[in-house]
């Protein structure tokens, strides 16, 4: 039985298989209607998220499986006291598949060893995002053609961003990635990235404060927002929070087929006004989001 925890628990090769079917799926998704008739997920939620549910939600459905689940801690037995071990165990009993998000650093993988079903990591804390991975791996693939090749700045909140941290741990794979980070001082990547990561594995990086010091060297624009609930000071929150304000002006800046993504939700990092600029695809990484869910659903069932 397998599980998603991170991103590398698929070998590249793998990753490409999964993402062929994504991309079949998107070709014709009739053709998959069927395939998890008589399936249920079961979405196990201790911390608030819209699309990464509702995302996993649809793509079960467009399966043809069923889901059920809770969408926050208060409103499962964790607020008795249930550790997220018993949780599991009596979830593998309900559902075929269960996708969990917790604030804990870890809680996926210690649900993933208790389990008798194939888990998939939906967030831990700061740690990890894997799904999320898929999807922008995915998009880049499909709206670049390669996954190799590229400058990619990263821009926000380096530190908290669970987001920030699994693609990088993924991209490091593929040849000729060039790495520009862009934070403030304070949201800088952690050190055990900058260490364990990129140091160890010989990867070059640079890093600014300005975006505009470095935009028209970019390929690929990956925004996010600044991670409130991670924050322990609130003031520290309010005067970092709109630290980046990507607008039309900077965009003239940047080459004419760069691409933005950000995985949502989008604060005040991205002005409204860029949405129309067809170099925006973050709505359609919302899309990618669901094909790639569809592919690994059905991969960790043995469906294919
Ligand atoms: C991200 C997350 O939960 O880490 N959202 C998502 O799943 N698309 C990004 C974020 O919350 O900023």
């Amino acid at each position: 039985m397998r599980h998603l925890m991170n991103p590398l628990d698929f070998t590249t090769q793998e990753l490409e298989k999964l993402f062929d079917l994504a991309s079949q799926i998107e070709a014709n998704p009739q053709k998959f209607r069927h395939v998890c008739d008589g399936k249920k997920l079961a979405t196990c939620f201790y911390e608030p998220s819209t699309r990464t549910r509702l995302s996993f939600e649809s793509a079960m459905y467009n399966l043809g499986g069923n889901v059920l689940g809770f969408s926050d801690a208060a409103s499962s037995s964790a607020s008795k006291g249930e550790s997220v071990s018993d949780t599991i165990r009596m979830i593998s009993c309900y559902a075929d598949i269960c996708a969990i998000r917790h604030p804990k650093e870890g809680a996926p993988m210690v649900a993933s060893s208790k389990a008798g079903i194939p888990v998939i990591n939906a967030g831990d804390g700061g740690h990890q995002h894997p799904t999320q991975t898929l999807t922008d791996l995915l998009t880049i693939r499909s709206l670049k053609g390669r996954l190799q090749d590229f400058t990619i700045g990263l821009c926000g909140d380096l530190k908290f961003g669970r987001t920030v941290h699994s693609l990088i741990n993924a991209l490091i794979r593929y040849p000729n990635i060039h790495f520009i980070f862009i934070s403030p001082e304070e949201l800088k990547i952690p050190d055990y990235i900058r260490e364990d990561v990129l140091d160890k594995n010989h990867i070059p990086y640079q890093e600014f404060i300005r975006l505009e010091d470095c935009m028209q060297d970019l390929d690929l624009l990956y925004m996010t927002r600044v991670q409130k609930e991670r924050f322990f000071n609130e003031q520290e929150y309010i005067r970092l929070k709109d630290f980046y304000i990507l607008d039309k002006e900077k965009m003239k800046l940047a080459k004419k087929d760069m691409l933005i993504l950000h995985p949502l939700p989008r604060v005040n990092e991205i002005s409204i006004e860029v949405d129309e600029d067809p170099r925006a695809v973050y709505f359609k990484q919302v899309q990618y989001g669901v094909y790639v869910r569809m592919a690994l659903i059905m991969t960790l069932l043995e469906l294919v």
